[in-house]
């Protein structure tokens, strides 16, 4: 395919963005979108970053602007007879202040987002984990979304009635509005098993089995099957349903769109089917496009050559104005609708309201999470191990009346990078949302705590029972089923760093950010960047309080005072609790959950961290880069 580029010519600058503190988007080479005859475009693992990233230009437009996009390519639709279908598949929730700051959490969310119209829509993990966030699904995204949102395998006992129900419908068939193209979707849930008890997620091989999904699939009169889902588009659970429509649809085509691991991919599953992944954290705009489909016998066909078949093409966006403002073909001046502002305003008063902006201190330097290895000075883990929590556990009463304490946590209690500059309230939230405290159990042999997180971390039966659980400790882009990935070493996966930028030999400067590579080659992303490498990081880091020690290697404790302690306060993340407890009993110390406290008068790692940003980057007064 030849790719056209567009030529930057002029600098892109002023205050276009639509959150008043947001950083304008930098000029950069883009790839067109490759319109076609039906189009989608597709979010997905948002976790409440409905105001766009504040401290990355390349991802700085916010919801109120999606809102925009989305109305000009419907009106280009209008204008030419294709066709364009919004699709969301889920993890909405939890990891941004917009959500996490609010008391109950999502009192702002859940009207920002339904500003926009969602033709299919589902739920993700993090929608479960608590009772009162999926039953904030059946009282308000379910009827914002009414007929739009699908629960193919996903019941909840019904907080009216109690009785077990379906949380929306298991599927549906429509048509699309300009050229009637006959679709059946399905939306999906991986095998999660971590919700809460008042829902309940039926499998993927269960529930392809059920007689309403075998009738269904079995519909002759369609053009098109839509399956999406929190669903990561490589796994087991999407082969099945793939393998399951084929069987009995041999020649149909099939469009899955998936999420939860927080990349950008595609997959091929063969010449009349393909997948899906767009990202996370709005930092992506997903889209996507048909030729060729058959249109129900209508006679409204769009202008597609008979003789070119059934194609596909994918363009990962880059979530800013630059882009949005290229791809619908409009300026600042005529970009913005009415509609649009409204809902950028609607977010930053709710912002503004959450006092999100609030300074808690000032960091020196960036810490990655994934874009150094660890151990790094960079790192974020290297930071907490370090410093955060010795210094915070230090205050712990135990420890101060002299007791010695091992703390562990899982990296996936990080979700996101520090940027040099403000750590504010947001930042709390974006870094670590998460609401479980520390616990601990007391006086453990010290030979046996300190064989803990090498269980927790190397080959050995407490990782295949994680495994077989479906736990994932670190964080979420690492665990995507590509063997290659596994292994902790480089890949050029694909971040945005701020402050460098790389040089070509034209003198044209590409800024680093997604180069995506997926089974359709490596001309996915709309915007051309420089790759970034990314390392992986292990399950779980500790770090000693009372004592110095250091590793020899990523599990190996080196204790480097005179004498190792007899006894420790085993400390750790209270997420991996029970993992904790199985590996201690595989070290032949039984202890159950009744043998644990809590630690620390139940602050969670969100407010430790933040306990110490204002005891050691608290910088009142002066500026702050
Ligand atoms: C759920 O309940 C807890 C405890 O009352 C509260 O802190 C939290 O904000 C609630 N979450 C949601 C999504 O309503
Ligand atoms: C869920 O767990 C709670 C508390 O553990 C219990 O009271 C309730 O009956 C359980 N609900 C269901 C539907 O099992
Ligand atoms: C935008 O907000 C204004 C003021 O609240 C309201 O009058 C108007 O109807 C809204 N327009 C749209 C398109 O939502
Ligand atoms: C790391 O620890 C393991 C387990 O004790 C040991 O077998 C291995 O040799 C160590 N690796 C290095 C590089 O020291």
């Amino acid at each position: 395919m030849i790719e056209r580029f567009l030529t930057i010519s002029t600098i892109f600058a002023g205050a276009l963005c639509s959150q008043p503190s947001a950083p304008s988007p930098i000029a950069a080479p883009l790839r067109e979108l490759p319109w076609g005859q039906l189009n989608f475009l597709h979010t997905t693992d948002i976790h409440g970053w409905l105001g766009g990233h504040l401290q990355e230009p390349s991802y700085s437009a916010d919801w109120g602007d999606y809102v925009s996009f989305a109305k000009h390519l419907h009106d280009r639709a209008d204008a030419d007879g294709s066709d364009l279908l919004l699709i969301d598949t889920g993890d909405r929730i939890e990891g941004n202040g917009l959500f996490d700051a609010s008391d109950p959490k999502g009192e702002y969310t859940y009207d920002i987002f339904k500003q926009q119209h969602i033709d299919l829509i589902c739920s993700g993990n993090h929608e479960l984990y608590k009772k009162n966030s999926s039953e904030n699904e059946f009282y308000q995204t379910v009827p914002n979304f009414q007929g739009n949102y699908l629960a193919s395998n996903l019941d909840i006992y019904a907080p009216d009635t109690g009785e077990l129900v379906p949380l929306a419908a298991r599927f549906k068939k429509f048509k699309t509005k300009n050229q009637g193209i006959r679709i059946l979707a399905f939306g999906f849930i991986f095998d999660f098993k971590g919700n809460a008890n008042n829902t309940v997620v039926r499998t993927v091989e269960d529930t392809v089995q059920a007689d309403w999904f075998q009738e269904a699939i079995r519909d002759r009169d369609i053009d098109l099957v839509i399956v999406f889902g929190h669903v990561d588009i490589r796994s087991k659970e999407y082969s099945l349903v793939y393998k399951t429509i084929r069987s009995v649809q041999w020649d149909t085509p099939i469009q899955f769109f998936g999420g939860h691991t927080h990349i950008r991919d595609y997959k091929i599953y063969d010449g009349k089917t393909v997948a899906l992944e767009s990202g996370r954290y709005m930092e992506t705009i997903g889209f996507m496009s048909i030729n060729g489909l058959s249109a129900g016998g209508s006679d409204k066909r769009y202008p597609v050559s008979p003789t070119s078949g059934l194609s596909f093409s994918r363009r990962y966006i880059d979530n800013n104005l630059f882009s949005l403002y290229h791809h619908s073909g409009k300026d600042s001046k005529s970009f913005h609708t009415e509609h649009g502002r409204n809902v950028s305003r609607l977010i930053s008063s709710a912002r503004k309201s959450l006092k999100l902006d609030k300074r808690h201190g000032c960091a020196p330097y960036n810490l990655w999470v994934n874009r150094v290895p660890y151990p790094h000075e960079n790192s974020i883990f290297t930071w907490l191990e370090k410093q955060v929590l010795p210094d915070q556990f230090r205050q712990a009463k135990r420890v101060e009346a002299g007791k010695k304490a091992l703390v562990i946590t899982n990296t996936g209690a990080m979700r996101f990078d520090i940027f040099r500059g403000p750590f504010t309230k947001d930042t709390t939230f974006l870094v670590s949302p998460f609401t479980s405290d520390f616990r601990f159990v007391k006086d453990v042999p010290f030979k046996a705590a300190k064989g803990v997180m090498k269980l927790l971390n190397n080959e050995g039966p407490i990782l295949d029972a994680i495994a077989a659980q479906k736990w994932v400790l670190t964080p979420p882009e690492q665990t995507v089923g590509r063997a290659e990935l596994i292994a902790p070493e480089v890949h050029h996966w694909t971040m945005p760093v701020l402050d460098q930028q790389l040089r070509l030999g034209d003198g044209e400067s590409l800024i680093p950010g997604y180069t995506t590579k997926d089974d359709a080659g490596e001309d996915g992303d709309d915007t051309l960047h420089a790759p970034i490498s990314f390392y992986n990081v292990p399950n779980c880091i500790q770090a000693g309080v009372g004592f110095k020690m250091s590793h020899d290697n990523l599990s190996d404790i080196i204790v480097l005072d005179d004498e190792e302690p007899e006894i420790i306060d085993l400390v750790y993340n209270e997420f991996i609790q029970s993992w904790v407890l199985l590996a201690l009993q595989y070290l032949g110390q039984n202890y159950k959950e009744t043998d644990t406290s809590t630690s620390m008068e139940g602050q969670t790692l969100t407010s430790i961290i933040t306990e110490w940003v204002e005891a050691n980057w608290n910088v009142e007064g002066e500026r702050c880069p």
